[in-house]
């Protein structure tokens, strides 16, 4: 396994027209400037999520889930990420169905493993959304982290692809430290004892 942990940056939204390519752009540009990760962007607009799901939870059935084959992509990126940021807007004071589709086709996937969060939206830069995915990645078993990367009415305070706040770079360094260092607390605590779900 490589020394460098695979952070895995996923855009959450898959409207047309949607600004979370930006975002998750801006913020891959900034982990590889931090240098502490292979980088993956993953977009969900390109994978296929049913909103049915089959009988058993993904909970009980482990790597046998009867996932369609077009997720195979997604699954894998999941399985091989060390950490998560997860990009996400704010739909109706909550995050997108195709976030939480992506999240509840997987299981172990997301099983001691740290998140973080890049938001954007109105006035409230997306924290409702994130304080419902903390609630929900909880229940993974996920570790989230409480640095946080939060956009304001992003269609007045990005320009050219870039925040316009100085101190969204320094905003970035610091969640990608803590992400880091619960990366590398965890894949060997993962690898050492499996995680007693
Ligand atoms: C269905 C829907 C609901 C929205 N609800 C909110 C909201 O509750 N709070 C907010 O700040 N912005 C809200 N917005 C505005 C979004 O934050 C904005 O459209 C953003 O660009 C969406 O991200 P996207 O472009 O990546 O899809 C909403 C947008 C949509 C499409």
């Amino acid at each position: 396994m490589s020394e460098k942990h695979t952070l895995a940056i996923i855009i959450g939204s898959v409207r047309e027209g949607r600004f979370g390519p930006v975002v998750a752009s801006w913020v891959a540009e900034q982990a590889r400037v931090h240098g502490g990760f292979d980088v993956e962007v993953v977009d969900l607009a390109d994978v296929e999520l049913p909103l049915s799901l089959p009988a058993t939870p993904p909970k009980f059935a482990g790597d046998s889930y009867p996932r369609p084959e077009a997720m195979a992509p997604l699954t894998s990126s999941l399985a091989g990420a060390d950490a998560f940021i997860l990009v996400t807007p704010e739909y109706n004071h909550s995050y997108p169905a195709s976030l939480k589709a992506a999240i509840d086709w997987h299981y172990t996937h997301w099983t001691a493993k740290p998140v973080a969060f890049a938001s954007y939206g109105g006035a409230g830069g997306g924290r409702h959304a994130v304080l419902h995915l903390e609630n929900v990645l909880t229940e993974l078993h996920a570790v989230t982290i409480r640095e946080s990367l939060a956009f304001p009415n992003y269609f007045a305070t990005w320009q050219d692809g870039q925040p316009l706040d100085a101190e969204a770079p320094g905003y970035a360094k610091a969640l990608l430290d803590q992400l880091a260092w619960w990366s590398a607390a965890l894949r060997p605590a993962r690898d050492a004892t499996p995680y007693p779900a």
